[in-house]
């Protein structure tokens, strides 16, 4: 196993800020991504990924600044494999508290092309940029990019090289999201298992949902030993985007009897962050997103919203206040029947009678068929009409 003290503890690694950032057409001023890392800060983050400091004097300032200001959380930033990247990380993280320093190379065949390295050439170079890292920052990690795709044999070999040069936690990408679940947490094993030094370090897992299973591989790479998941708030991020926090989180804390491993994440600032996130980078979410969809804790069938008005467990796995939500909602609409329109009257201050009930409902199903939703304002004016007429 990968972590020093608690065996359950799993980091949260938020990465909003910087693989988030880079989805086209997501990028946030200043000020709005001062305001999320005080978000992200305040709701039990580990560690806030809050840039790329080289990118630009505009990131630079950015993670500058919030590390200056975090309270709780560790300050992370990206650096390329070289010194200026590296150099220039570290003047943007030095001012926290806690701070890292994340360095990567792609090492898988694909990638080393790029820089035209041998195998040999890059492993040199690798030993001599977390060497470089890490005397400048007690706190690095080390992250081949496209672990997934790289050769077993090569990527124990820089695993150890990087551990050696003094990488505290050794991330692995799935760059471009290609692994599965079975694998992700084989791979994570396998390497735990064979890499001398593997067990001084913490091991990090990094998704992207191009398949649609960054959640699924994240938390499988736990189950084999990883103890830091890299996740992003709406899972944000380049492409199909990364892990999403909320999900790994609310999986950890729903399904605690097979995922027994423990967050440091208040779940209730869930939602508000989630809008936030959504407003500053334009990225809407979709209604049927799991955990901060606008319908995930939504019913309008029939069936749904009186099972519902029974007993929540019926279709609810979680509670809507632990994610920061006021409840349940039940919309009107074409699907709903008798028990959620007696329920929404009774809210609005109508106590209604069987007959009466009967008549209104009529009426609600004229109009729900034609309108996608029937809002509370609709249900007033149905009430009054029929007692104009009466
Ligand atoms: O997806 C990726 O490989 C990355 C690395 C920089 C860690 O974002
Ligand atoms: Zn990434």
């Amino acid at each position: 196993m990968t972590h020093a003290t608690d065996q359950d503890r799993v980091l949260i690694f938020d990465t909003t800020l910087r693989d988030g950032e880079q989805s086209p057409g997501a990028t946030m001023t200043h000020d709005e991504k001062l305001e999320i890392a005080e978000m992200l800060d305040d709701m039990g983050v580990d560690i806030i990924e809050a840039g790329f400091p080289i990118a630009s004097e505009g990131d630079f300032k950015a993670v500058s600044e919030i590390a200056k200001r975090a309270r709780n959380a560790r300050i992370c930033g990206l650096a390329r494999a070289n010194f200026a990247d590296i150099d220039r990380c570290w003047e943007a993280v030095k001012h926290a508290e806690k701070n890292r320093i994340h360095t990567f190379i792609g090492t898988s065949p694909l990638h080393r092309a790029i820089p035209n390295l041998t195998q040999d050439e890059m492993a040199e170079k690798i030993h001599e940029t977390v060497s470089h890292a890490r005397n400048l920052c007690e706190n690095v990690q080390w992250s081949p990019m496209d672990a997934t795709r790289t050769e077993w044999d090569y990527l124990c070999r820089v695993i150890e090289i990087a551990i050696k040069a003094g990488a505290t936690t050794i991330n692995i990408p799935d760059t471009v999201g290609y692994t599965a679940p079975e694998e992700s947490a084989n791979l994570i094993r396998r390497l735990i298992e064979t890499v001398p030094g593997a067990d001084e370090v913490i091991f990090a897992t990094h998704c992207h949902n191009d398949l649609g299973m960054a959640t699924a591989n994240a938390l499988a790479a736990v189950a084999g030993g990883a103890r830091q998941i890299e996740c992003t708030i709406n899972g944000l991020g380049e492409r199909a985007g990364n892990t999403a926090l909320e999900e790994v989180v609310m999986a950890i804390k729903t399904r605690n009897d097979i995922m027994p491993w423990r967050t440091g994440v208040d779940t209730s600032k869930i939602m508000a962050i989630s809008r936030r996130v959504s407003t500053v980078s334009g990225f809407v979410v979709q209604p049927n997103k799991a955990i901060v969809g606008k319908n995930a804790f939504a019913h309008e069938s029939g069936i749904h919203q009186d099972g519902m008005l029974k007993n929540r467990e019926n279709f609810e796995i979680m509670r809507p206040e632990d994610i920061g939500l006021s409840g349940t909602s039940l919309p009107l609409g074409k699907h709903s029947g008798r028990a959620a329109l007696r329920d929404k009257l009774n809210h609005l201050g109508y106590d209604v009678g069987d007959n009466q009930l009967k008549d209104i409902f009529v009426r609600f199903k004229e109009l729900a068929d034609r309108k996608k939703e029937v809002f509370d304002d609709d249900v007033i004016a149905l009430m009054r009409s029929g007692e104009n007429a009466a």
